[in-house]
């Protein structure tokens, strides 16, 4: 895969389901061109992750340029009898190489931690990189249960995950309370949670692997505030909702970061 090479910055969009399929491809032509325009970023990285049905014509556009396609979900097994799935073979073929898991719009349908923590041991199997979301709803916030719920939800995604020489892991810390409510949390907290994700995250990797680790922040970023998080040592990048739907404002996102 072209992409194993330590980006300096990674700023991904998730398109979530916002897009149709017109709006999509139209989108995905401004993106590469924009892209290409910038002052040429070489060391971030553009990942942009549409809707399965989306994929095919954005990853034709996608093809030759700098942005990196990444699907929004997948699942833990190969071509089979998995109604309604897809299959990472396939997303691999269209040049796909990142893999959102366990979004909390996903654990809020139903989405396990066993579940997601096969979904990263296939995602790695094939030599992609998973973008594994973690955070607190407002209540476990309010209970003051953050630190416990991401530390255990980092424990349970990454339980027995052995990487091989050169694999990348990204942990996306997002608040669930945050997601699409226009705020987004400060620096100082961003900075704490960084810091437990980080710990987190060597606790159960045994000391091991911290080369392999990207963390990012996501929760209704916005050109504004896009540098209030990337300029956090600890934080690599952002995982953007809504302010990616616009190729003109992501990729002011982009170019802030
Ligand atoms: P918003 O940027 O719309 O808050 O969404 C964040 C998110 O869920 C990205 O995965």
């Amino acid at each position: 895969m072209k992409d194993m090479k330590d980006w300096n910055k990674i700023i991904i969009a998730n398109w979530k389901m916002q897009l149709s399929l017109a709006e999509a491809t139209e989108q995905a032509k401004e993106m590469k061109k924009l892209l290409a325009k910038s002052k040429a970023k070489t060391d971030t990285a553009v990942v942009v992750c549409p809707d399965f049905l989306s994929m095919t014509e954005v990853a034709k556009i996608f093809k030759g340029s700098d942005v990196i396609l990444g699907a929004q979900d997948t699942y833990p097994g190969d071509i089979g009898a998995f109604t309604g799935e897809v299959s990472l073979k396939n997303l691999q073929s269209l040049g796909c190489e990142y893999v959102i898991l366990g979004h909390s719009e996903r654990r809020a349908m139903g989405e396990t931690d066993e579940m997601i923590n096969k979904k990263v041991k296939a995602v790695l199997e094939r030599d992609m990189v998973p973008i594994v979301c973690v955070g607190e709803t407002y209540e476990e916030r309010k209970e003051e249960k953050t630190n416990f719920v991401v530390i255990h939800q980092i424990y349970e995604a990454l339980k027995d995950i052995e990487l091989k020489p050169g694999q990348k892991i990204i942990l996306a810390y997002e608040p669930v309370w945050v997601i699409g409510s226009g705020q987004v949390i400060d620096a100082n907290e961003a900075d704490r949670m960084s810091q437990i994700v980080r710990q987190s995250y060597v606790d159960v990797m045994d000391g091991q692997n911290l080369e392999a680790l990207s963390i990012i922040y996501g929760g209704s970023v916005t050109p504004d505030t896009v540098a209030r998080f990337t300029s956090l040592q600890k934080i690599k990048g952002v995982l953007v909702g809504g302010a990616s739907l616009e190729a003109k404002k992501f990729m002011e996102i982009v170019n802030k970061a």
